[in-house]
């Protein structure tokens, strides 16, 4: 980042990068859940099921490579190791039901998810907000789309 970028920046950047990486760890692990129960997901609705997994799960990997950039800008690394996903994220893994008739506890599953994404972007903007402008726009950017993401599931479990 160029020295005015990095001058504006007033929090701890080693959290915060800390922080980013955490949340870098929950899209990935969103986006493989999604993606992988796209493909799995199944009863009479599958289609359209599958359709809004796929849908999430683009998301979810576009969110990792936003917050991905954000790190790298701030002089921080994204975490290189798949392996401690499931360690540093904020939000469990919900493995996909055995039978995938049970599309009812995927959803509800991914339904769980976002409530655990938008209460750690809701966190996260809150302690960026005065100290870091274009770190809090990004957070906010992520942030509206999981408020959606929640309500598409919800939608589903609706009916
Ligand atoms: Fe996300
Ligand atoms: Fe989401």
């Amino acid at each position: 980042m160029g020295k005015k970028g990095t001058n504006i920046v007033e929090v701890d950047v080693s959290a915060l990068v800390e922080d980013l990486n955490r949340a870098f760890c929950d899209e990935w692990l969103a986006f493989y859940q999604y993606w992988l129960s796209a493909r799995l997901v199944g009863g009479p609705q599958s289609p359209s099921l599958a359709a809004a997994f796929r849908k999430a799960a683009a998301s979810e990997l576009e969110h990792a490579g936003e917050l991905a950039d954000r790190i790298t800008q701030l002089g921080g690394t994204p975490l290189m190791n798949p392996g401690q996903w499931q360690e540093k994220a904020n939000c469990s893994y919900s493995e996909p039901p055995d039978d995938p008739r049970e599309w009812k506890e995927m959803v509800k599953n991914a339904s769980d998810g976002e409530v655990c994404a938008i209460e750690v972007y809701q966190g996260l903007a809150k302690k960026v907000r005065d100290g870091d402008p274009v770190t809090f726009n990004l957070i906010v950017h992520i942030l509206a789309e999981e408020v959606g993401h929640e309500e598409l599931f919800e939608n589903l479990l609706r009916g």
